[in-house]
């Protein structure tokens, strides 16, 4: 088990962790999973998070029991439509949509001279930092074009502490998603779920409150 003092590093999700774009993700492909007839539900909800654009649309499609339906074309235009939709709803961001006591904690994490990098598989990551005034804050990210696999693999969280020069366990990382918390787990990283303990069975913390994200609750966390 890690020690708090042997943490010199935060890689984050984006996407549920940092600002509520889940709820854009979830609307627009909910938005898609009606026009294809997909009946949408809490577990289709929940297992979307965290995955890639294509992982997302697989994953619509098995549950509506269409998989074999459509060609690669054919997905790719529902996965740009999904996009388009998507990239839409997140012009209307701005630094009020930061979740609650999240700045002040990058503002701790680089008091204390942490490194912090970004571990998102969104490729519109960029442009939600830009809207949220936080990229000085991530001068390290993953880029998700150069990625294997998607979560719950740990390759992009094994590369996020490669980019901050941190070997895996020098480093917390911070999830929403369960596909995300195992990637972190597996990628040998201390994992904190930022939502719902109940869904986030395999995180070392959670936090219900983002309020509640600071140095301090984690290391009390980490010494319990
Ligand atoms: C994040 C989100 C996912 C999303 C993925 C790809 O991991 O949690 O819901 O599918 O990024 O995002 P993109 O913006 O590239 O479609
Ligand atoms: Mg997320």
């Amino acid at each position: 088990m890690t020690k708090f003092n042997d943490i010199k590093g935060v890689v984050f999700d984006l996407d549920g962790v940092i600002t509520d774009t889940a709820r854009f993700h979830a609307q627009a492909w909910h938005a898609l999973a009606t026009e294809l007839g997909v009946k949408w539900d809490d577990e289709l909800a929940s297992g979307l998070k965290g995955l890639s654009r294509m992982d997302s649309l697989e994953l619509i499609l098995k549950h509506g029991g269409i998989e074999a339906k459509y060609n690669d074309e054919e997905k790719q235009r529902y996965a740009t439509e999904k996009n388009t939709n998507y990239k839409h709803l997140i012009q209307q961001l701005t630094p009020d949509d930061i979740y609650p006591g999240m700045k002040e904690f990058l503002n701790e994490l680089k008091d204390g001279g942490y490194k912090m990098s970004l571990a998102s598989a969104s490729k519109n990551a960029p442009t939600i930092l830009e809207h949220l005034e936080l990229t000085d804050y991530f001068k390290k990210i993953v880029d998700p074009a150069s990625l294997h696999r998607g979560k719950p693999d740990p390759e992009i969280f094994i590369k996020a502490a490669e980019l901050i020069d941190l070997k895996p366990e020098e480093c917390l990382g911070l999830e929403d998603a369960v596909a995300g918390i195992a990637g972190i787990n597996a990628a040998h990283e201390t994992s904190v779920g930022i939502g719902d303990s109940d869904v986030l069975t395999e995180a070392d913390m959670v936090f219900s409150n983002t309020k509640n994200v600071t140095l301090e609750n984690i290391k009390t966390n980490m010494e319990k």
